[in-house]
Formats: C-alpha cells, sequence, structure tokens
C-alpha cells in the first residue's frame, strides 16, 4: 500500500473479527514502528503487547474498577475537560460514531455500553500499551517521540489490513495494566493501542473522521505568492 494511501484511508477501528493476530505480523509491524524519529535518538518507548489471558484480565480488571466508581487513574498528566473548539471537536466524532451506529442521544443504555466497551478496548485481540523510560516523564520530548512511534505502528498495522485504535480507556485504570502486565517501575504508561482484523460489518469502523483544512492549520511565510 502506497503511504499516501495509508495515512488517507486510515482510521479508527473499534469492532474486531475473532481472528487472532500472530506474534509475527506484529514483531514486523513494532519493527518499522521502532524507526519512527526522536530526540537525539532517544528511543524512549516501551511496548507490551497483551492478548488472550493477560488482555482479559485488563479488560475485566478496569471494566470492574469503572463500574464500581474508582476514579480513572492515569500515570501521565489528565488533561481535564476540553474546551471551545476541542470540545467541538471532541462532539462532532462522538456524534458522527453514536448516528453510524444508531444511538439515540437519549439512549443512556446503549450510551452506557458503548463507552464500557471502549474499556474493554472494543473486544480486541491485542492490546499495545505504550510506554516510556520513567527519567523522562517530565520531558515532554519523549511524549511527542513515543506519540511519533505510535502513529508508525498505527500505519504499519493498517498497511497490512489491520486495524487499530490508540485510546486511553483501555488504560484508564493503570494500576490494573501494570499489574497485570508486570509493567517495570522505571516506565510509565502512556496510552494503548487496541488492534485486530477489522470487522467489515461494525458500522462504526466507517466512520471518516473530520479534518481542519490546511489553511487552518498551517502559515506559509515568504513565499512567492
Ligand atoms: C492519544 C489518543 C487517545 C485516544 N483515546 C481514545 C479512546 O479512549 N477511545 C476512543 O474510542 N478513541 C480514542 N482515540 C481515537 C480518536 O478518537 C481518533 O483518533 C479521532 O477521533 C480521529 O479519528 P480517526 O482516528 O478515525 O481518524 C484516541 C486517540 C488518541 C491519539
Amino acid at each position: 500500500m502506497k503511504l499516501d494511501q495509508a495515512i488517507q484511508e486510515r482510521r479508527s477501528i473499534r469492532g474486531f473479527t475473532d481472528q487472532p493476530v500472530s506474534r509475527d505480523i506484529l514483531e514486523e509491524v513494532i519493527a518499522l514502528a521502532n524507526r519512527a524519529p526522536s530526540s537525539m535518538n532517544t528511543q524512549p518507548w516501551h511496548l507490551h503487547v497483551l492478548t488472550g489471558e493477560p488482555l482479559e484480565k485488563v479488560r475485566q480488571g478496569n471494566t470492574e474498577r469503572m463500574l464500581g466508581g474508582v476514579p480513572p487513574s492515569r500515570e501521565i498528566e489528565d488533561h481535564g475537560a476540553y474546551q471551545g473548539e476541542h470540545r467541538k471537536r471532541q462532539v462532532e466524532i462522538a456524534v458522527q460514531l453514536f448516528e453510524a451506529m444508531g444511538i439515540a442521544r437519549d439512549d443512556a443504555g446503549r450510551r452506557q455500553d458503548w463507552v464500557m466497551r471502549g474499556f474493554r478496548q472494543f473486544d480486541a485481540p491485542v492490546s499495545v500499551v505504550v510506554c516510556f523510560d520513567r527519567e523522562l516523564l517530565n520531558n515532554t520530548i519523549a511524549h511527542f517521540d513515543t506519540g511519533a512511534m505510535t502513529y508508525g505502528l498505527v500505519l504499519a498495522a493498517w498497511s497490512r489490513g489491520l486495524g487499530a485504535v490508540i485510546n486511553g480507556q483501555g488504560i484508564m485504570q493503570s494500576p490494573v495494566v501494570r499489574e497485570v502486565a508486570n509493567i517495570p517501575d522505571d516506565q510509565v504508561i502512556l496510552t494503548c493501542v487496541a488492534l485486530g482484523w477489522p470487522d467489515d460489518d461494525f458500522v462504526a469502523n466507517s466512520v471518516v473522521s473530520r479534518r481542519r483544512p490546511v489553511s487552518n492549520t498551517a502559515r506559509f511565510l515568504g513565499f512567492a505568492e
């Protein structure tokens, strides 16, 4: 697949088939993701790839704690509620997803189901827990570098027909993930990527989120016209 096509067509996938994902293809995708640039080539990231029983334990622990009213526990600073334009974009994608799924505004039950689905990492067969070195916790460049690697991972997966959604929901109860996956103390959990073979019948998978145009994201200085 051409790079432009992968970038253009990739979208978050939130419904997966039961087909397992082989370790070989995951290693291939991670080797490509590892080619990401990083500040001074520090490569601060670490990936913990979960499937089967450990992933089920994470899903269960995350779900039980969320349902039990345990406040979310992340290892990076919370961004808080989005405001203004950010909030508008957040609402826009939520509306697109709910419309595709036929979930009405006032259908509290199905809305709650959708949220719980997120806490189960959309029942994906694989979860990649994305961490970075704790000694760089206050170095925002390490977050940037790890993000660059994560996008590479998602694109490399997509070009092989694998679907993914980067998601904070799956590690919302990070102590559960830390314990089950035995994450070393010198690493911080940043996010996770739910990954698997896309279920073509799951309508939310066809939702294409909107983007700001170039005229709204970039300024050009010193050009001829
Ligand atoms: C850091 C990060 C965290 C995210 N967390 C979630 C999440 O918890 N649940 C979810 O459904 N999608 C999550 N997403 C996916 C975004 O909603 C999605 O990327 C955005 O709406 C654009 O849609 P697209 O990926 O289909 O282009 C996350 C994406 C990123 C980059």
